[in-house]
């Protein structure tokens, strides 16, 4: 898969793309990250990536031209983002790990031109209700979250235990020792039996949805398996 990024801050993605999981893949060729510096479409002496709002207002809003440059050079769908934008998700994130080339424009400043939206945007994307410099770090944790899912990049174990895989969030993991200061990994952990190390983590994860998420078992069925271990 080929993940385009739009940015007028190129160098914030050096360590993205140079460390862990994420380095990894590229390494591999599972995966290809592509940084596009808008500021390389830019053709004026100055090389000029924003301008004044028309009608007047606080900020700067990024110029049309330079990105229609930088989108010709890009394929697949186009995603910008945004506060405006839709929530991100899992659910979001999986569709587009499907996808071979996405291309997502990181906004800057007040934004982008609205004519690139209305004629180049497939999809307005929102990493939350919070409002941040720019979207260099939404377009970093969206390709982060894709690119896991890309097949190879992670054992499909990994994933498929992730919270929110399943609609419910993920139970609690431990590693060795199996006793630290007096604190103890549950015991049914240590016995080597997977059927009940399964309904355990099961368990765990419905109870901590249930706790903290409850809104995530809104309109989900419960299997017949979570109905009775909900009832214990
Ligand atoms: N740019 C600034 N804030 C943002 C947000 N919450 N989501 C996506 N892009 C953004």
């Amino acid at each position: 898969m080929k993940i385009n990024i739009l940015t007028l801050f190129p160098e914030m993605f050096s360590g993205f793309k140079s460390e862990s999981i994420i380095g990894k893949a590229l390494e591999k060729n599972l995966l290809e990250i592509n940084i596009v510096n808008i500021r390389e479409f830019c053709y004026d002496k100055h090389k000029q990536a924003d301008d004044m709002p028309f009608g007047g207002g606080a900020g700067m809003v990024m110029k049309p031209e330079p990105l229609f440059r930088a989108l010709e050079t890009v394929k697949g769908k186009v995603i910008y983002t945004t506060p405006q934008g839709v929530r991100f998700n899992q659910k979001l994130a999986i569709e587009l790990a499907q996808e071979e080339e996405i291309t997502i424009i990181a906004g800057h400043y007040e934004g982008i031109d609205e004519r690139v939206v209305e004629s180049k945007v497939d999809l307005e994307v929102s990493i939350g209700d919070f409002v941040l410099t720019g979207g260099e770090l939404p377009a970093m944790m969206m390709a982060d979250c894709i690119a896991r899912l890309v097949p190879g990049v992670i054992k499909k174990e990994s994933y498929e235990n992730d919270s929110f895989f399943n609609g419910l969030l993920d139970y609690p993991h431990y590693t060795r020792p199996a006793e630290y200061e007096g604190m103890k990994v549950p015991e049914v952990l240590l016995s080597g039996h997977h059927k009940n190390i399964e309904t355990w983590r099961l368990k765990e994860s419905l109870k901590r949805t249930y706790l903290r998420r409850r809104d995530l078992l809104v309109g989900r069925e419960l299997s017949k398996e979570e109905k009775k271990l909900l009832a214990e």
